[in-house]
């Protein structure tokens, strides 16, 4: 049942970009975007606000930036189990999306009730469509995973992603943003996603060899700028929810605001910097990093490599990628990381201490 594997989360990581790769194949038809959002117009929301728990939020952290980027619309994003108690206004031609893989998990169905009545429309992004949050929502867009067994999210989280992508894309296209063949250009990167995934996972050696090292560290910290930032959340929180290590993720501008003061020799820094417009910011704090003696571990592409690997402790070349999908590819690396360090202290992957794979209490 773990198709030759050591452990579920091993396979699901394994996994990605085929189920990526259907998930696409469902939703892609000719050269447009056909999800299953009947009457859905972007065009009749002035703003969205998406809520969810855990990994499941950082999808939509990172799907924030997509919308506002992409579609110019006004994103909030929330953590269910502050949005249902704040009493947060929903003005009129708001959209609630509400993002969850098991759609059972307590907090995210009681701010789904909490909007009930008071936003134009409540949609969500589910991987178990049957399941309690699916059946109270207007609209359901299914990720298409497959089972998710490992506690620990992967393949739901770069299935969250995609579909989040899509949505983005259509809002984009509901609101009159794109430019001439803009659309087409960003759908073709999309089906060149599982091939590139496929790459970085040909790499989980050479992740092997550096979570080894990793998992010799009591604190970790994890940088990324822009849509990398919740990337670097999500890998901080992989890491120390399967091999007990310590680990922060932090906006790389916000490193001079504190937490530099924890960097020394002993402090692995896992910088996520594809070459983007951004890149040379994230260097330049990288750069501050390894002036106090840090380690850092630099993900990047072949040109990041080239420009700025130079003086890192190690180097980890994912596959050049357009801009807007690094996210989804970068995710990757994070899971390796994680699982690896965790085989090496020894944990129990699939089942963490403390941990449940559905919350269904508040
Ligand atoms: C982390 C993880 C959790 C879940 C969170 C939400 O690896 O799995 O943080 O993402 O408990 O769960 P769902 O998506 O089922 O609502």
């Amino acid at each position: 049942e773990k198709g030759g594997h050591r452990h579920f989360m091993a396979k699901e990581i394994a996994e990605q970009p085929t189920v990526l790769g259907d998930a696409l194949a469902h939703y892609l038809r000719g050269d447009g975007i056909e999800l299953p959002a009947p009457g859905l117009d972007f065009a009749d929301f002035d703003r969205v606000v998406m809520v969810a728990c855990g990994t499941a939020n950082y999808a939509c952290v990172v799907a924030k930036y997509w919308f506002e980027q992409i579609a110019g619309l006004t994103v909030e994003v929330d953590i269910a189990s502050e949005f249902r108690y704040r009493e947060p206004p929903i003005p009129p031609r708001t959209l609630a999306l509400f993002v969850s893989q098991s759609g059972e998990t307590a907090d995210t169905l009681a701010a789904l009730r909490y909007c009930e009545g008071k936003a134009s429309r409540i949609a969500s992004v589910i991987n178990v469509t049957e399941s309690s949050i699916a059946r109270e929502s207007d609209l359901v867009l299914p990720i298409r995973a497959g089972a998710e067994i490992g506690v620990a999210s992967t393949k739901a989280f770069t299935c969250q992603l995609t579909v989040l992508f899509l949505l983005a894309l259509k809002a984009a296209a509901d609101r009159s943003r794109l430019e001439e063949g803009e659309l087409e250009e960003h759908l073709e990167a999309m089906r060149r996603l599982p091939g590139l995934m496929n790459f970085a996972l040909a790499q989980s050696t050479e992740v092997a060899a550096v979570a080894k090292a990793v998992s010799e560290a009591r604190d970790v910290l994890f940088l990324g700028r822009g849509s990398m930032f919740p990337l670097a959340l999500e890998g901080a929180l992989k890491l120390k929810e399967i091999s007990y290590i310590h680990a922060e993720g932090y906006a790389s501008g916000e490193l001079k605001h504190g937490p530099i003061a924890l960097v020394d020799k002993t402090v692995p820094v896992i910088v996520m910097a594809p070459t983007d417009g951004l890149f040379d910011k994230t260097v330049s704090n990288m750069q501050e990093v390894m002036a106090r003696g840090g380690k850092v571990l630099l993900i990047t592409d072949p040109e990041g490599a080239r420009a700025a690997g130079e003086g890192c402790w190690k180097t980890l070349i994912m596959p050049e990628v357009p801009g807007a999908l690094a996210p989804i590819l970068y995710a990757l690396p994070a899971q390796l990381l994680a699982y690896h360090a965790a085989v090496a202290k020894g944990t129990d992957v699939d089942q963490p201490r403390n941990l449940a794979k559905s919350v269904t209490v508040e």
